[in-house]
């Protein structure tokens, strides 16, 4: 088979998901694709950037699609490039994120493809930022932790007993399969009262919002029937919202 002398990878974030929080260098990168690999988190609306005759591959997981290992996903990536050239490998979020854009990335240099990496704008910062949480404030959070709920073997991070216990803003991500064990674990390091939030399908227009404590925000979302992609988010930027700044920019409508 011929290898073809455009091969190359481009790694970009596609952002949160409103398609207009792309990167211009991401952008650019799309409208001289060959290919896209994308996620099930990464905009559709994003494809149409993309040439006509330029092939589109979901290897996302989806219920009623192929599950694609990590492993085929990096076989697969490769392979494309050197068939057709120029591939994006289109991620939700920044690559780095838990996306696991790094490994995408050593693989595809082991081979022989050079790969560059073209950040996004990660979900951990614009989905709280979004609905009204800023990561850090000067006053009220110095840092902010994102963590994940769930290691790779399904257990829930030993670093999120850490974070529970920080004075830190906490921001969990794939969290949605555990919520009782995260609050749990806040509520043990005596964090009842601490102003909590989770936020679906955030930058979307179908995004929701669910505001609280620590001690009732499981009752809330219970109620809203919120579900997964989500953000969690814990400390007491988490109050801001509520405040009267945060209502005149919203009225604003910017
Ligand atoms: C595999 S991680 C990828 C994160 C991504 N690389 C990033 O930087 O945003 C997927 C998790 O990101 C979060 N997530 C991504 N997009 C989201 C959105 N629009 N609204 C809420 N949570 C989102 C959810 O916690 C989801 O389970």
């Amino acid at each position: 088979m011929s290898f073809n002398p455009n091969a190359r990878i481009s790694l970009v974030g596609a952002g949160p998901g409103d398609p207009e929080l792309i990167t211009l260098k991401g952008l650019r990168a799309l409208q001289t694709a060959d290919a896209v690999l994308y996620d099930a988190l990464a905009s559709k609306a994003l494809l149409s950037e993309a040439p006509r005759e330029s092939a589109r591959i979901f290897v996302g997981k989806r219920k009623g699609h192929k599950t694609w290992s990590q492993d085929a996903i990096n076989v697969l990536l490769v392979e494309t490039a050197r068939q057709r050239g120029h591939v994006v490998r289109l991620k939700g979020g920044d690559p780095f994120v838990f996306g696991r854009g790094y490994e995408e990335m050593e693989f595809a240099q082991k081979n022989g493809i050079p790969a560059q990496y073209i950040p996004g704008i990660s979900s951990a910062v614009a989905v709280p930022g979004l609905a009204g949480i800023p990561v850090t404030h000067r006053n009220l959070s110095r840092s902010c932790w994102i963590v994940t709920a769930t290691c790779s073997d399904g257990s829930l991070s030993a670093d999120l007993r850490q974070a529970a216990a920080s004075d830190a803003t906490v921001v969990v991500l794939m969290g949605w399969s555990k919520p009782p064990e995260i609050i749990a674990l806040f509520a043990a390091a005596g964090k009842s009262a601490l102003p909590a939030a989770v936020l679906q399908n955030g930058s979307l227009p179908e995004s929701r919002a669910v505001y609280g404590r620590v001690e009732d925000i499981l009752q809330k979302t219970g109620r809203m029937g919120i579900g997964s992609p989500a953000v969690l988010v814990f400390g007491p930027v988490a109050a801001l919202r509520e405040n009267e700044l945060h209502r005149i920019v919203q009225s604003a409508n910017f």
